[in-house]
């Protein structure tokens, strides 16, 4: 799996592949992807041990689990995306939770930076990684089909703290209802809007945040059930600054 994963990512020119999706910051998105390159492919599950501590991590990980196993419950044999999953941190961790409960459920990895996802391949986790655009998931797996399959539609798609380094939030949350089954439900948590204005040079951000009320302007043109709420207590912390979390769940019938 690891061998195959390595001789996929030797083959794919990623140049072309965002061409192909209609990637629309080509220049900002190569920024994004050299930025987790060069500074987080080997370290980021350091770094969100150090942004949450142990508790605002295990935080995470409940709710998401439970957003994803509450009703309507996953198929026995469901199929779940994380968008923007880096390595796997969360991937990881939500996946084992998910499967002690519904052990056939499969799991699968997107992410735009090649490095990240081999990070998460190396954790030999029972998760499919493939690179691709949060703003064109659709594009993306037409384009990796060409090399291996991957489902089109799923049961549930969840993202962390991948929005805020998107080129197009609206358009990502377009993608997600397009890559939903007719009863699919989605998962996206990310930080409120804060004025850090060095993170975009210290953490590659594109965004600042988001107020929690544009985030639910923004999913209800998509879908049908939207939900946005900070989670309390939590907080993403770096160097003595610090950014509340929201979690925005949505379903595509009412
Ligand atoms: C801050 S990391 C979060 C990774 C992981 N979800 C986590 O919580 O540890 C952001 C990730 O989003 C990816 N990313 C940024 N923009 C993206 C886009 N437009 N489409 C897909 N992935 C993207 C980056 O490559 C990076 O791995």
């Amino acid at each position: 799996m690891l061998a195959s994963f390595k001789q996929y990512l030797e083959h794919l020119q990623l140049e072309q592949l965002l061409k192909k999706v209609g990637a629309s910051d080509p220049e900002t998105l190569a920024k994004t992807v050299e930025h987790f390159t060069v500074k987080e492919g080997e370290k980021r599950d350091q770094i969100v041990k150090n942004y949450f501590g142990q508790s605002g991590k295990r935080r995470i990980v409940d709710t998401i689990t439970r957003c994803l196993l509450e009703q309507p419950r996953l198929p026995l044999e469901g199929k779940v995306l994380d968008v923007g999953a880096g390595t796997g941190f969360f991937t990881v961790r939500v996946a084992r939770k998910v499967k002690a409960e519904i052990p056939d459920v499969s799991f699968y990895a997107m992410d735009l930076t090649p490095a990240m996802l081999l990070s998460l391949a190396k954790k030999k986790a029972d998760i499919v990684p493939f690179v691709g655009l949060a703003e064109n998931i659709r594009g993306s797996i037409e384009q990796t089909r060409k090399h291996f399959n991957i489902p089109f539609k799923f049961d549930a798609v969840f993202s962390t703290l991948m929005l805020h380094h998107s080129t197009s939030p609206e358009r990502v949350f377009e993608s997600i209802k397009d890559a939903l089954k007719k009863h699919g439900k989605a998962v996206v948590v990310d930080l409120c809007e804060h004025s850090f204005e060095e993170f975009k040079a210290e953490m590659g951000d594109v965004y600042l945040g988001f107020k929690p009320e544009n985030i639910q302007a923004m999913a209800r043109r998509h879908f049908a059930d939207v939900k946005v709420e900070k989670l309390p207590g939590i907080r993403c912390e770096s160097s003595g600054r610090s950014a509340e979390i929201f979690i925005a769940t949505m379903k595509n019938f009412p």
